[in-house]
């Protein structure tokens, strides 16, 4: 799930919350779009890797998985809600997703429980990093949003820390620390499986 150049597009709006300016709600719609985008394709992710994990660590990561998608899921309502008030129209079917998104489709299949964690945590950084930018982005226009992303990054890091405990050695390193591919960290982390 590798980032290409971000694009943020701003939605035209007939009306916005009061007191706030017109072009600060449509730049804070097109941040929030694209974050819509990333919680989405973060839901659908993780329900794969809860399909398609194996191996000795199987049943930890399989349930480990079901919470992170509820609360994912709710951040998706959230963060679509928050666009209709301001006057927007939230994107949620899987073309608009596809056709938006600056990142490609998870790699992994079937495979090691582990391996799916060193692949997962990439898909995290890339989820985080992108909050932290909107968080940025949206002190100025519209702190309300801000809040809304705030709270949901400090829930994402949680979850990211779960999926890199699984792959952290007790001397506090990551092995797959220097790949940027899926398919790099994922072959970076120690198997458990034949
Ligand atoms: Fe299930």
């Amino acid at each position: 799930m590798a980032d290409k150049a971000r694009e943020i597009t701003p939605q035209t709006l007939r009306y916005t919350v009061p007191g706030m300016k017109p072009d600060d709600a449509e730049l804070t719609v097109g941040l929030l779009q694209d974050r819509l985008n990333a919680l989405n394709d973060l839901a659908l992710t993780l329900k794969h890797i809860h399909w398609n994990v194996v191996g000795t660590h199987f049943i930890a990561v399989h349930t480990m998985l079901d919470p992170q998608v509820d609360a994912v899921r709710e951040m998706v309502d959230t963060t679509a809600e928050r666009i209709a008030t301001l006057g927007g129209s939230p994107q949620g079917t899987p073309g608009a997703i596809v056709a938006q998104r600056a990142w490609d489709d998870y790699s992994l299949g079937r495979d090691d429980a582990i391996k799916h964690m060193a692949a997962l945590d990439l898909v995290y950084a890339g989820v985080v990093a992108g909050h932290r930018e909107a968080i940025a982005a949206t002190e100025e226009p519209d702190p309300v949003t801000q809040d809304m992303l705030i709270g949901q990054a400090a829930q994402l890091e949680q979850f990211q820390w779960f999926v890199r405990a699984h792959i952290e050695t007790t001397g506090g390193e990551l092995p797959t620390e220097q790949q940027d591919t899926e398919a790099g960290a994922a072959d970076a982390a120690p198997s458990t499986t034949v």
